[in-house]
C-alpha cells in the first residue's frame, strides 16, 4: 500500500495535458491504480486523476457508496477509466458545489453538463461506454478535466460562491482537505 502525495494547485504538473495509455494489464498500470486507490481512500476523495499524483497519463478513478465529503450525493459506481472521451448529450448545465484534493480546504460552485456519454477502457482494455447524469456526470467531468490541465476553479463563473469549506459550511463535518 502506498499513499502518494497529492499535488496542489500551483504545481505546473497539474496544468499539463496527460498522455494516452498504450498498454493495458501491465504491472506498472496495476501499481499506479493501487496507489491511486489507496490515496483516494485515505483522503475520502470522490475521485482522483493520475496527474494529481504527478503521473501524466490519462487514468482516472472515481466512485463511492456514501462519501462523508458529499453526504447528499447519490452513489457512483467504482470506476477505473482510461483514455476517456466525453460526449455532450444536450446543452443543459447544472450548478453544484465541488471540491478537489488538489485545492484543499476550498469549495466552489461549478457549472457542468447535466448529462453526458463517456467512453474509455478499464485496466484490462475492456471498453466502458455509459450515459449518465447528475452527480455521476459531474464527477466524470471534474476528473477528466484533470487530464487536460483544468482545475475546477478555472470553471467557476461566480467567485462569490468560492471559499473555504469550514467558513461556507460551518455545520458540516470537519475534514482536512
Ligand atoms: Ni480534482
Amino acid at each position: 500500500m502506498a499513499i502518494r502525495e497529492v499535488l496542489r494547485m500551483g504545481d505546473p504538473r497539474l496544468l499539463e495535458q496527460a498522455r494516452s495509455v498504450e498498454q493495458f494489464d501491465t504491472a506498472d498500470l496495476h501499481a499506479l491504480l493501487k496507489d491511486m486507490d489507496d490515496t483516494m481512500k485515505v483522503l475520502d476523495g470522490a475521485g482522483l486523476a493520475a496527474p494529481q499524483i504527478g503521473v501524466g497519463l490519462q487514468v482516472v478513478i472515481f466512485g463511492m457508496d456514501q462519501n462523508p465529503r458529499y453526504p447528499d450525493a447519490e452513489a457512483v459506481p467504482k470506476t477505473i477509466l482510461i483514455n476517456p472521451t466525453l460526449t455532450q448529450i444536450d446543452d443543459e448545465m447544472e450548478d453544484a458545489w465541488e471540491g478537489c484534493l488538489s485545492v484543499p480546504g476550498m469549495r466552489g460552485v461549478v457549472p457542468r453538463y447535466k448529462r453526458l456519454r463517456y467512453r474509455g477502457c478499464d485496466q484490462y482494455g475492456v471498453v466502458i461506454d455509459r450515459t449518465v447524469e447528475g452527480f455521476h456526470a459531474r464527477v466524470v467531468q471534474h476528473e477528466c478535466d484533470h487530464l487536460f490541465g483544468v482545475l475546477y476553479p478555472m470553471r467557476i463563473r461566480d467567485f462569490r460562491q468560492f471559499g473555504f469549506a469550514d467558513v461556507l459550511f460551518p455545520d458540516a463535518p470537519v475534514n482536512d482537505d
